[in-house]
C-alpha cells in the first residue's frame, strides 16, 4: 500500500533497510551515554547542519515532537508577549501553547483558505516573540522565504520562531533569517513518528539564559543551556533519546547530502507539483482550497472537491493500493491533501493524477 498521507508519511525502502540494520547491529540496545551513540548522533546533527547550511554558532537539539518544540520556544524565549500568525490548526495550537504558558498573546488570524499578509500585521512594541507556521498542513497554505525575511528585517530584536514541520526536508529555509526553526520527522523527512529537531540562534540561546537568571524561564528542565550542556562535545541529551530515530535520521541525511541536499529535494518537489497543478487546472471537479496562487503549498497541496467525488476518489485509490490524505478537521469531507514529500516518487504522483481522472 502506498500512502500519500501528510504525516506519518511514506517511508522509503532504504529507510526500512536502515531500520532492519538498526535491529541487526544492536543499535536499539546501545547506551545513550556510549561512544557509539555519540558517533551516530554527531552524524545526524552534523548531517542536518550541512543539509540546511546551519551556521556554526546556531545550536541544534532533539525534541520529542514539534509540539514540544513550541513549548521550548515560548518557555525559553518569550518573556511577556507572543505574536502569532494564525491560518490553520497548528498555528492556532502554537498560539494556545503561549496562552497556556500565561503569555500575553496577540495574533493575526485569517479564515481557513486564506493566508496572512505579514506586511499588514500590527505587532506591538511590547511583543518579544513572534511565531509563524511556514506551511499550514491543515489548509495547504505556504508563506514564502520573503515573508520570513520581511519579518526578520522589520522586527530585528524580537525572537522570530518558524514552525517548518510540514515543509522540512523540502523548503530551502535560510536559517540565519530567524532565531528558532523546528519540525518533527514524520512528514517531509519520511521517518517514523516520535522525534523533532529545534534549531536555535545565539540570540535565542542568550535570551533563554537571561530569562533563567531572572527566574522567568518556563522551559523547566529543558532550558537551552541544559540541552547544550549535554549536546556539546558528546552530542547527547539530558534524558534518554530516541536512538532508533537518530540513527535513521543520520542515515537519511547522509544519502540526501550526497545526492544534492535540500536543493535537489526542492527541485524534485516542484517538478512533481507541476503534475498536480496541471491536473487540477484541467479537471473541473477539483480546485485548490487556497485561493491566492502564490500561497498554494507545493509541498502539501490541499484540494477541494464535491464530497461525493471525494468518496469515489478514496474508494478508487484504495482499490489501487493508495491511501490519500483526508482533509483536516472541518475540511475532512470536502478536501484531500497530498504529501509531495521527498519519499514520494514522480511515478506515485502520476498514479494519483490518473486516479483523479477516473473519479
Ligand atoms: C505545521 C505543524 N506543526 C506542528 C505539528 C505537530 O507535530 P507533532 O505531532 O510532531 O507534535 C504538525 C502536525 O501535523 C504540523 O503539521
Amino acid at each position: 500500500m502506498l500512502t500519500l498521507n501528510v504525516g506519518p508519511s511514506k517511508v522509503t525502502d532504504k529507510t526500512k533497510q536502515d531500520a532492519k540494520e538498526a535491529c541487526d547491529k544492536g543499535i536499539l540496545e546501545i547506551s545513550h551515554r556510549s561512544e557509539e551513540f555519540t558517533r551516530i548522533s554527531k552524524k545526524a546533527i552534523e548531517g542536518l547542519r550541512k543539509f540546511y547550511r546551519i551556521p556554526k554558532d546556531y545550536y541544534i537539539f532533539y525534541t520529542s515532537s514539534a509540539t514540544e518544540a513550541m513549548e521550548l520556544a515560548i518557555g525559553n524565549c518569550c518573556k511577556k508577549a507572543s505574536f502569532h500568525f494564525v491560518d490553520g490548526n497548528f498555528s492556532k495550537q502554537f498560539k494556545d501553547v503561549a496562552l497556556r504558558l500565561n503569555k500575553q498573546v496577540d495574533f493575526d488570524e485569517v479564515k481557513w483558505g486564506k493566508i496572512n499578509d505579514v506586511k499588514q500585521a500590527q505587532i506591538k512594541k511590547t511583543v518579544d516573540h513572534i511565531a509563524i507556521t511556514h506551511n499550514a498542513t491543515s489548509t495547504g497554505a505556504i508563506f514564502s522565504m520573503q515573508d520570513i525575511s520581511y519579518l526578520r528585517k522589520k522586527y530585528p530584536s524580537q525572537i522570530l520562531t518558524v514552525d517548518i514541520t510540514s515543509s522540512a526536508g523540502v523548503f530551502p529555509a535560510r536559517i540565519k533569517e530567524a532565531d528558532i526553526w523546528f519540525f518533527s520527522v514524520q512528514k517531509g523527512f519520511g521517518l517514523p513518528a516520535g522525534m523533532g529537531l529545534i534549531i536555535v540562534s545565539p540570540k535565542a540561546f542568550q535570551k533563554s539564559i537571561k530569562l533563567e537568571e531572572q527566574n522567568l524561564n518556563q522551559a523547566g528542565f529543558f532550558t537551552f543551556a541544559k540541552l547544550q550542556s549535554k549536546m556539546e562535545e558528546k552530542y547527547q541529551t539530558p534524558c534518554t533519546p530516541n536512538v532508533f530515530l537518530i540513527y535513521l535520521l543520520a542515515q537519511k541525511l547522509e544519502r540526501w547530502n550526497k545526492r544534492g541536499g535540500i536543493q535537489k529535494n526542492y527541485q524534485d518537489c516542484l517538478e512533481k507539483y507541476k503534475l498536480i497543478e496541471a491536473e487540477v487546472s484541467k479537471n473541473s471537479k477539483f480546485k485548490f482550497f487556497i485561493k491566492p496562487k502564490k500561497a498554494i503549498s507545493y509541498i502539501t497541496p490541499c484540494i477541494e472537491a464535491d464530497p461525493k467525488v471525494l468518496i469515489k476518489l478514496h474508494a478508487i485509490a484504495k482499490k489501487n493500493d493508495l491511501i490519500l490524505g483526508k482533509g483536516y478537521g472541518e475540511l475532512k469531507e470536502k478536501t484531500f491533501r497530498i504529501a509531495n514529500f521527498p519519499s514520494v516518487k514522480k511515478s506515485d504522483i502520476k498514479k494519483l493524477v490518473r486516479l483523479m481522472n477516473q473519479a
